[in-house]
């Protein structure tokens, strides 16, 4: 997912053709915006860390852009392309470290498990097809 600062920056181009340039397959993708009750429900694992208010009222400030990618060993390498979740500690020449402005507006999103990935999937898309 491509969070609020990386869409009003301009930078879904630019972040997408990372993906694409390493080898996920866009199976599905949309701009969308969150309610803050949608927010609270797509991050309820982290209800109870304290960052979690901030956490939502970030996730509701703005356009999304939701993917389905598809690719072998999908989930340990976006989150390899992505770079930690603090910017100040993402690898030089991930999306993180070139697009993210703080650890809340850090760019983007990649679920941490194929279980997750199926969950995350699911809240935004009901039907895909596979082109
Ligand atoms: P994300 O991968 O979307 O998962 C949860 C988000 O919470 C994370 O990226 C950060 O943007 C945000 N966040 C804010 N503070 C923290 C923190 N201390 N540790 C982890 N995530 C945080």
């Amino acid at each position: 997912m491509l969070k609020p600062d990386a869409t009003s920056a301009g930078n879904i181009g630019a972040i997408t053709k990372m993906i694409e340039e390493a080898g996920f397959r866009i199976v599905a993708m949309k701009k969308t915006r969150l309610s803050a009750e949608l927010a609270g429900k797509f991050y309820e694992v982290h209800k109870e860390r304290g960052f979690y208010g901030e956490l939502v009222a970030y996730m509701s400030s703005g356009a999304i852009v939701p993917m389905i990618l598809e690719k072998d060993n999908a989930v340990e390498d976006f989150r390899t392309l992505i770079g930690a979740t603090d910017p100040k500690k993402a690898a030089p020449g991930t999306i993180r470290a070139l697009f993210a402005k703080s650890i809340d507006a850090n760019a983007v999103h990649g679920s941490d498990s194929d279980a997750n990935a199926e969950i995350e999937g699911s809240f935004f898309f009901s039907q895909f097809e596979r082109f």
